[in-house]
């Protein structure tokens, strides 16, 4: 694959697709990490006095219906204002190509506005392609899609290369998994075990401990063979939980933190893991264990984190995420993670600079994790050939 830095920018009318599908609530974004972490790219191809053109998606729009609540209008002014510049939302590109001058930024509108986007269709990554001398695809988080914006585009395009973004995802995903510093831990939370199967599948055959979490932990717990009571879990996938604990270490929870209703007035109250009543669900982990696991990941020389181990958008049932994201702060292991929940935690524990890599992207994440090819990555290897 190309790099960025292997080309001359200068003057050059450069497309570059980013992940800019971020939250937006009345007109406004309300959480812009993917927008900061697409700066250093542009300010790059800024400094070379290139003619920039960025191009993203927003939400899951109906194609040829374009419409103003997943216009990219509100991210555009954000990018301006970050950036100290104008940054123009160009509407009718398709049609007329955009007069960009040196030194300049604009915005093309919702790509997934446009007919063929999501079936990659060719002459809709061939009019891309024509707006460009250099396409850049830097939207790690959009990687995983084979559409006409990440993928077809690259094979027209007169020059198509990865993004600093894109590479440097690449370059964490690859410290942590290919050859990780020993012990490896990985955390898997999120609430079922049937999303993440793939993912605890890949990770049972690289990490030295697989800590589960949220209704994902609850499955294991019952194939441990304990009562779960009314807790969220899949009873189907019983014996793909049997079999991953007898693949690679899987430590359960000693205690849990249980309620009889999964709100934020629910009383919590904290049981050993085998006392769980038929009326009470399991909402995270308990003190010993959150402890247990907090001294696995400080000793961890690398550790991949995928989604939470309780409710911890409930104050009472946040104790055991608040534990993992300070004890993976502490650790002097390389740290890797991932995923919109994951983000979340790692703001509200405000542990942000001390997680060696935080990755943009969710799906393709877990993706790549779970050992597939990212279409978007295969498109700039075939473009390099
Ligand atoms: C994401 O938020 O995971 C990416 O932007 C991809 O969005 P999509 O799942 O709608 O393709």
């Amino acid at each position: 694959v190309r790099k960025m830095s292997e080309l001359n920018l200068a003057g050059q009318r450069v497309l570059i697709r980013q992940d800019l599908n971020v939250p937006i609530k009345d007109g406004k974004v309300t959480s812009d990490a993917r927008i900061r972490a697409s700066l250093p790219t542009i300010r790059t191809a800024l400094e070379q006095n290139a003619r920039i053109m960025l191009m993203s998606h927003l939400g899951r729009p109906t194609e040829g219906e374009p419409n103003d609540e997943e216009s990219l209008a509100p991210v555009a002014n954000h990018l301006g204002e970050l950036l100290g510049m104008t940054v123009r939302l160009e509407r009718d590109y398709l049609e007329q190509d955009p007069e960009v001058k040196e030194g300049e930024v604009v915005l093309l509108e919702n790509v997934r506005f446009n007919k063929g986007e999501k079936k990659d269709d060719e002459a809709l990554a061939k009019k891309y392609a024509s707006l460009c001398d250099v396409y850049v695809m830097d939207a790690f988080g959009t990687a995983h899609r084979a559409q006409a914006s990440t993928h077809g585009v690259a094979r027209f395009a007169p020059d198509a290369c990865a993004g600093p973004l894109l590479s440097s995802e690449l370059d964490a995903l690859e410290k942590a998994l290919a050859n990780p510093k020993r012990p490896m831990v990985a955390i898997v939370g999120g609430s079922k075990v049937s999303t993440k199967l793939d993912v605890l599948n890949a990770l049972s055959d690289k990490c030295d401990q697989l800590i589960v979490g949220g209704g994902i932990a609850n499955t294991f717990i019952a194939a441990a063979g304990y009562n779960v009571g009314k807790s969220l879990y899949e009873a189907d996938l019983v014996e793909q939980a049997k079999a991953l604990m007898e693949k690679v270490n899987v430590p359960l929870p000693i205690d849990v933190v249980v309620a009889t209703e999964f709100s934020d007035k629910a009383e919590a109250v904290t049981r050993n893991v085998d006392d769980v009543r038929d009326d009470e669900m399991i909402l995270d982990v308990g003190p010993k264990t959150a402890e247990t696991y907090a001294e696995a990941l400080r000793e961890a020389g690398t550790i991949l984190w995928n989604g939470p181990v309780g409710v911890f958008e409930i104050d009472q049932f946040s104790g055991g995420t608040k534990a993992m994201a300070k004890a993976i702060a502490d650790s002097d292991g390389f740290s890797i993670a991932g995923g919109g929940d994951t983000l979340a935690a790692i703001d509200k524990y405000d542990v942000t600079d001390d997680i060696s890599y935080i990755s943009t992207g969710g799906g393709a994440f877990l993706e790549y994790v779970e050992g597939k090819t990212l279409p978007a990555v295969s498109a700039l290897r075939d473009a390099a050939k």
